[in-house]
């Protein structure tokens, strides 16, 4: 084993715009805590780092449509955000926010530092202004096209398409998102962060250096940044929230919020620190600290890049030792989106499945999206609970538990002599801290995760070739040992389940009523639970989910795609005008369907009998896939009755009953909603 270290593990900041879903979860946070939970396990020393980045330009948006401030957006959100982190175990050791005293004093001291060491280019430019809303149009204040990829949706600071970050004078065709204008140019003055004059040192940190072993995702697109050239980013703007610029000219300025965001990390640490009564600054400073950034994909430029030259440029700090960014996770095939609801949000998974957050940390490890985007769906996450959770895992727990107390009321029976086979099994389990360690060490949780759930599937063969229930019946002395040796591994899932199913692993703590063996302990010590310990009562760790379940999400993610489909079909534009004259030829009646069948053979059409007030009359109507005939007889429905008759099918139809569509594309009668109107009645 290692000897301890010093770790400061970050976790990207989420934007308190929204609640946070599953590939959040999956790409940042589940992968963050098992390597924090495994390394305080392993002895060493660890602040994994978190908050909520509450600055930047979609809170404000947010805040401007509800009519709200942006104070009252990121109160919420951050709450709900911390809550669901809690809720999930994500084990922080400090949780802060961006609009903290704290955070403002140490932003604005770290702009200070590299503007009085003449770090900055200070320069007038032109740039995006909204004339009609009368502000400058920075980062997602304004639209337009990618200049790399062609992405017609690209942000002014950055396209999500191609993940490239740019200046908002950069896009093609741009247009603000606040009036839909075209922006025109106008002076103002900036601070820039020259990050041409650090190429040379990132080419050298991180395409020259040890840095090879960074993800290939990782190293691929900061290799191609740099290739590309770096140039002079703004890290300030004219905005009114964020932090104001602390320096002379910066008044009604703020800082750049992918300045102030990173720099969150340490005012984090700052806040834990005091707290605790520690000093931070050896976990930002000290050499010997790893700093490991979790982040996704879209965040690579900024701590590969922008952040490592800001650290570089102030000159105290280190820099991070690895960024394992991850891809991107998709649910049922496509694009998680807040704004589509095409999410699983966590504080609803907690609704719907209550005490079940380490299915969901299980199988988000289990699909992380680590070397490609990955998907997430309901069938795979019902599959992976009952084939693996339930009857692997809690299976095996269970048999073990169960049978000690049957047989012998709860205590660990004194073994006899060890079989070959028990020899070998003690020997593969003291294998499996390295084994998953080493996974882990390598940033490869999914992995890691599979090798547990192999240690469970160990004890489960195991205990189906020894099969103790058929022992204890021909030798006592020879049960005990299986049921000995059967013990010793489920106290090792019980601590090395900890970084994965920290939920599950105390639980079964708890009823294995032992706790203390570190994960070292398990390949060192030959007994992990000692004969006549006395074991509690079983507990079932996990329940099978039933198909009902599953489709409960599914329909409520079908709702969400009809009700997108609904808001994006297209409204015809408006047909050439007519005259008056033209309008009164129409005679539109209220009338009322006596009779309906359905026209043979035609899938459509259904034949009406319609009372119109002049005359009872057959009109064919095509509304026989959104209605049966016993539903629209006795139907209030408005008829233009002077149409020219014509022959549908050998039938003739005398007028149009008029209708409408629903969102689904369900046809609907525009229909007089009272019902006293009586037939006949003009339309007009
Ligand atoms: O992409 C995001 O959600 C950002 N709010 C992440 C910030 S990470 C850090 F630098 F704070
Ligand atoms: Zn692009």
């Amino acid at each position: 084993m290692n000897t301890p270290k010093r770790y400061t593990i970050t976790t990207a900041l989420p934007y308190t715009n929204g609640p946070i879903h599953i590939g959040h979860l999956a790409g940042v946070y589940v992968p963050a805590d098992i390597y924090a939970r495994y390394l305080r396990l392993t002895g060493n020393d660890v602040a994994l780092i978190g908050g909520s980045d509450e600055h930047g330009v979609p809170i404000t948006i947010k805040a401007k449509k509800e009519g709200v401030t942006p104070q009252d957006i990121v109160d919420k959100y951050h709450a709900i955000i911390k809550k669901s982190f809690e809720d999930f175990g994500i084990s922080y050791d400090n949780y802060s926010r961006t609009t903290a005293n704290i955070h403002h004093e140490t932003a604005s001291e770290f702009f200070k530092t590299l503007y009085d060491k003449g770090e900055f280019i200070e320069e007038v430019t032109e740039q995006l202004y909204d004339e009609e809303a009368n502000q400058f149009l920075a980062d997602r204040f304004v639209i337009g096209t990618c200049p790399k990829c062609g992405n017609e949706e690209s942000y002014g600071d950055q396209c999500e398409n191609c993940g490239t970050s740019h200046n908002a004078t950069d896009l093609i065709n741009p247009k603000s998102a606040l009036t839909g204008n075209t922006p025109t140019l106008k002076e103002t003055k900036h601070w820039f962060l020259p990050l041409d004059k650090h190429e040379a040192f990132l080419k050298e940190w991180i395409l020259k250096g040890h840095k090879k072993d960074w993800k290939p995702n990782v190293y691929g697109q900061v290799k191609s940044w740099i290739d590309d050239g770096l140039r002079p980013r703004a890290v300030t703007r004219d905005l009114d929230w964020g932090i104001p610029v602390p320096v002379e000219g910066g008044e009604g300025k703020v800082l750049y919020v992918w300045f102030d965001a990173p720099i969150g990390y340490i005012s984090s640490t700052k806040e834990w620190a005091q707290r605790e009564g520690k000093d931070w600054e050896p976990y930002w400073k000290d050499k010997d600290t790893k700093l490991v950034h979790f982040i996704g994909k879209d965040n690579i430029v900024f701590h590969c890049i922008i952040f490592p030259a800001m650290l570089k440029a102030e000159g105290s700090y280190i820099l991070p030792d690895n960024v394992p960014a991850n891809e991107f996770l998709n649910l049922e095939g496509n694009k998680l989106s807040t704004s589509k609801n095409w999410a699983v949000w966590l504080h609803e998974y907690l609704e719907e499945f209550p005490g079940q957050q380490d299915v969901l940390r299980y199988v988000l490890n289990a699909s992380a999206p680590e070397t490609k985007d990955n998907d997430f769906t309901w069938k795979d996450f019902q599959a992976r609970n009952n084939n693996e959770l339930v009857a692997i895992f809690g299976n095996f727990i269970n048999r073990v538990v169960v049978l000690t107390n049957k047989y012998y009321e709860g205590v660990v029976p004194q073994p006899a002599e060890f079989s070959e086979v028990d020899d070998e099994t003690l020997a593969t389990v003291k294998a499996y801290p390295d084994v998953i360690a080493s996974s882990i060490e390598r940033y490869r949780f999914r992995e890691a995760g599979q090798e547990l759930m192999n240690l469970a599937r160990l004890g489960n063969k195991y205990l189906a070739d020894a099969e103790p229930w058929k022992e204890i019946k021909v030798d006592e002395e020879r049960t005990k040992t299986i049921m000995f040796v059967a013990l010793q591994i489920a106290s090792a899932l019980a601590t090395l389940s900890e970084p994965f199913l920290p939920f599950t692993s105390k639980k079964l703590k708890g009823i294995l009523l032992y706790t203390e063996n570190s994960w070292n302990d398990i390949s060192t010590k030959d007994i992990l639970i000692p004969a006549n310990h006395q074991i509690g009562k079983a507990e079932l760790l996990f329940s099978k989910i039933e198909d009902e379940a599953i489709q409960k999400q599914l329909d409520k993610l079908e709702a969400s795609k009809k009700a997108n489909e609904a808001a994006n079909k297209k409204i015809e534009p408006q047909k050439d005008t007519i005259t008056f004259d033209d309008f009164i030829k129409l005679d539109i009646r209220v009338g009322t369907i006596l009779e309906a069948e359905k026209m043979p053979k035609a899938k459509k059409l259904l034949v009406l009998k319609v009372d119109t007030g002049i005359d009872v009359r057959t009109i064919v109507s095509g509304i026989a896939e959104s209605f049966t005939p016993e539903e629209v007889v006795g139907k209030k429905v408005t008829v233009l009755v002077n149409l020219a008759p014509r022959a549908l099918r050998g039938v003739d139809s005398e007028g149009m009953i008029l209708m409408t569509e629903t969102a689904e594309g369900k046809l609907v009668f525009v229909n007089p909603d009272d019902s006293n109107v009586a037939n006949g009645l003009h339309v007009s």
